[in-house]
């Protein structure tokens, strides 16, 4: 008991001396010295000692409790004092408020892991327009006007010949228009289509890579794919080349990941089929080079581009992808 109230006389003095205002001491009051106190209720306890004990115990609590109560007096003091020269009390000693700092968005974060993976493997960054060219966007991408794969990218036209980019695609061609091979780029940015629901906004985002020079073949496409995942998702995720189609890419290919939220058994993310579509690639289809004026016959080279919500949802274990775009400090404050 004698210990109980050495801890409680310390404790309340310690909280005495960070009191800053008149209302938070009258708290103070009520909680240890009160008729509800802390202090008034060990002093009722008094009674379970042994009677021995009691005389000494009691002088400990009464001592305790002048003290506190001269102390809280002294507080009070204090308290008015500053309150009526509102800063001539100024503790140069406190430690100063830490400004609240910023962090780049998850988005951000995403394209420099990203395209920090593509650079070391040799490829540069190219950024391209986001208003752009009905004919980079579509026509020299073997996207003729009537094709039916126009249909699968809802367009936000500003005119009859520029868009809002559908995809990071049309920087293959202002590449390969300015620069013979060898070319290896990346290109990451906003792209732009009229959808909107929980996996889907008109506004988000891609990476766009390209990589063209003598010889290249399927099986670099799949080598440089391999280790970009493995790296961005561990060496142990399984893939899977799938089989597609694009009418820029011929042959074409959709990569898979093993579900990294269930490991492959199935769950709702990944609709119970195990695997999770990431990417869409395949080797540059001829056509293509016919409007940039490479020879098909010596050259080859592979493209792909990469969804970047779909990668951070993954990470982050993120399943609505508006929350990228709200801007509610509550969720960017996580990463
Ligand atoms: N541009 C395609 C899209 O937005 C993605 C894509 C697929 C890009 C295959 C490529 C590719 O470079 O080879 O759906």
């Amino acid at each position: 008991m004698k210990e109980e109230l050495l801890e409680l006389e310390k404790k309340a003095r310690r909280e005495l001396d960070s009191l800053k205002d008149i209302s938070s001491l009258e708290s103070f009051r009520i909680h240890y010295l009160g008729k509800k106190g802390l202090l008034t209720s060990m002093v009722r306890k008094m009674g379970d000692l042994p009677p021995e004990l009691r005389p000494e115990v009691g002088k400990l609590a009464n001592r305790v409790k002048k003290e506190l109560s001269q102390s809280f007096e002294k507080t009070l003091e204090r308290l008015e004092h500053e309150k009526g020269g509102a800063t001539s009390f100024l503790d140069l000693t406190l430690p100063g408020r830490e400004p609240l700092r910023g962090h780049m968005h998850p988005i951000t974060q995403m394209f420099r892991e990203i395209c920090d993976i593509f650079m070391k493997m040799g490829f540069r960054v190219a950024e391209g327009p986001n208003v752009e060219l009905d004919y980079y966007n579509f026509e020299a991408l073997n996207i003729p006007k009537d094709h039916p794969a126009r249909d699968m990218q809802d367009t936000f036209y500003v005119s009859e010949k520029v868009v809002l980019r559908t995809h990071t695609s049309p920087m293959q061609v202002r590449v390969m228009e300015r620069k013979q091979p060898p070319v290896s780029v990346i290109s990451p940015g906003k792209v732009y289509r009229r959808d909107s629901d929980v996996s889907h906004t008109p506004m988000f985002h891609q990476v766009e890579g390209l990589l063209v020079d003598r010889g290249v073949t399927f099986g670099d496409l799949k080598g440089t794919l391999t280790s970009f995942l493995h790296q961005m998702f561990g060496k142990e995720t399984a893939l899977r080349f799938r089989p597609s189609f694009f009418p820029f890419t011929e042959p074409s290919a959709e990569v898979d990941i093993q579900c990294i939220l269930c490991g492959g058994k199935g769950c709702r993310t990944c609709s119970k089929t195990g695997w999770l579509e990431i990417l869409g690639s395949g080797m540059v289809d001829p056509e293509v080079y016919g409007f940039v004026d490479y020879d098909p016959e010596i050259y080859s080279g592979f493209a792909f581009g990469i969804g970047i919500e779909r990668i951070a949802m993954l990470k982050f274990g993120i399943d609505d992808i508006q929350l990228f775009f709200k801007n509610d400090m509550r969720f960017l404050k996580q990463f």
